[in-house]
Order: structure tokens, then sequence, then C-alpha cells
């Protein structure tokens, strides 16, 4: 590898590294600060609702408001769970992707069919998360723009390496556009991917049309992103 190309890659690194911090940081906040007070105003309102009498005119309103403050808190719940894989650390990637699909499944009217291998302790945690954001992306595009009724998500393993394959049968798209979209830069969801999939030394590719639904294929070599003795071992050697 020459070596802008490895200045590059080193730069990459860093900018997702810092990127993952600064989310834990806003997830904190979020969590400790506006997450909190919501849970008090919404406990608050329940029990001054419960206080009046139905007969009240305020108690209809009180009852309303306190289903927004529900809501919003399901609303930071879910931005905290996006900003932060706190699954990852904690039940590990393979549960965690699961556990992010059975969200998008409950969450979204789109029927999601999953095979999900076992790939705990062969990666990097550093490439853990570059899969898991990947397939994050891959999935939130699909929620957000695909319009699909059908979805399926595979994670393998197979000859060295890791295959991931997200697809819809949703509206689809036209691919070269992305792509000059892309060109601008490090940002879009696609571009992104890009990115992470080049740090991992891998391939990508996305294949869609207008009314054909589209696929997006990821192969990521297990030599290149290995843990030796599971990721968090690697992540003290490296120090
Ligand atoms: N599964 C999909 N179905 C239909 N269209 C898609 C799908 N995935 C991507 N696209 C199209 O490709 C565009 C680019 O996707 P990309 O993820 O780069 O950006 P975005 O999702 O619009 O924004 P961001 O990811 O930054 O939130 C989308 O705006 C959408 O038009
Ligand atoms: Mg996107």
């Amino acid at each position: 590898m020459d070596r802008q190309r490895a200045l590059q890659l080193a730069l990459s690194k860093q900018f997702f590294q810092g990127q993952e911090l600064e989310r834990k940081r806003i997830a904190v906040n979020l969590h400790d600060g506006l997450g909190q007070n919501l849970i008090v105003i919404k406990n608050q309102l329940r029990l001054i609702a419960e206080a009046i009498p139905s007969t009240h005119e305020d108690k209809q309103k009180l009852v309303a408001l306190e289903g927004i403050v529900t809501q919003a808190i399901d609303e930071v719940r879910r931005i905290i769970n996006d900003l932060r894989p706190w699954h990852l650390d904690q039940l590990g990637i393979t549960r965690a992707i699961k556990s992010m699909l059975e969200f998008a499944a409950s969450t979204s009217r789109i029927d999601f069919a999953a095979h999900v291998e076992d790939i705990d302790s062969l990666f990097t945690k550093d490439a853990e998360i570059h899969i898991y954001r990947i397939v994050q992306e891959g999935i939130n595009n699909i929620l957000k723009h695909s319009q699909a009724t059908e979805a399926v998500v595979v994670i393998m393993i197979q000859d060295d390496h890791l295959r991931i394959s997200i697809r819809d049968n949703g509206k689809g798209f036209i691919v070269p556009n992305v792509e000059e979209s892309m060109i601008k830069g490090i940002g879009h969801g696609l571009g992104t991917i890009a990115e992470r999939v080049r740090i991992l030394g891998g391939q990508w590719k996305i294949e869609s049309a207008p009314g054909a639904g589209t696929r997006l294929s990821i192969e990521i070599p297990l030599n290149k992103n290995q843990s030796r003795y599971g990721g968090e071992i690697e992540n003290i050697d490296r120090r």
C-alpha cells in the first residue's frame, strides 16, 4: 500500500473513532439529561391527572399531554439507541445485530427475514463497530426510503470472508445518481458504508433500479480484521 493511501486510511479511522466518541458523549447527555427530565415530567403529569376529577375540563388535556411526553421518551430512547450501540458491548455483535433487526421489524410494517451466523470474537472491536454501523445504515435506508413490504438480511462467513447481504423488495432507485453524490464526500450513509468497507479492506456493491428493489452486498476479509484472542484483548494488544 503506498504511503498516501495508508495515511488516508489512518485519517479515516481516526475520523470514525472520533465520531463514535462524540456519539457516545451525546447519547450519555441525552440519557442523563433530557431523558430523565422527560420521565420526571411524565410522572408528575400522571400524578396531577390522577388527582383531579374526571369531570374537570383540564383532565383530557393532561391525559393527552402525558401521551405526547410518552412519545417523546420513546423518541429519545430511539435516538440514544441509534447513537450508541449499547448492545454491542453488552450482548456481543451477533446478538446486537439480531436485536437491531428485531427492533426494526417490530417498529415497521416490513417483514424482515434474517439469517445471522455467530460472528462473535472474530473481529477486532473497531471492525465490529464498522460492521454494526454498516448493517444499521442498510436497515435504516430500508426503513427510510424503500417502501418495501419484505426485507432479507443475511450475515454469514464463507471462504474466509464475512458476507453481508441486505435486500428489499421496495421502490428502488437509480444508483449512478447516488454514486455522483457520494463523490461529494463522507456524511451520507452510502458514502460512509464505502469508507468503512475500505477501512476493513473489503468490497461492496449496491444494485437497484426503480421498482425493482435494492440489494446491498458486502464482503469483508477475515484475515485483515481478525481478533486473535477476541476483540477486547486485541485492543489492549495495540496500545
Ligand atoms: N433501500 C433503499 N430503497 C430505496 N432507495 C434507497 C435505498 N437505499 C438508499 N436509497 C436511495 O439512495 C439515497 C442515498 O442513500 P444514503 O444512505 O447515502 O443517504 P440518505 O439515507 O438519504 O441520508 P443519510 O444516510 O445521510 O441519512 C437515498 O436518499 C435514497 O434515495
Ligand atoms: Mg442513509
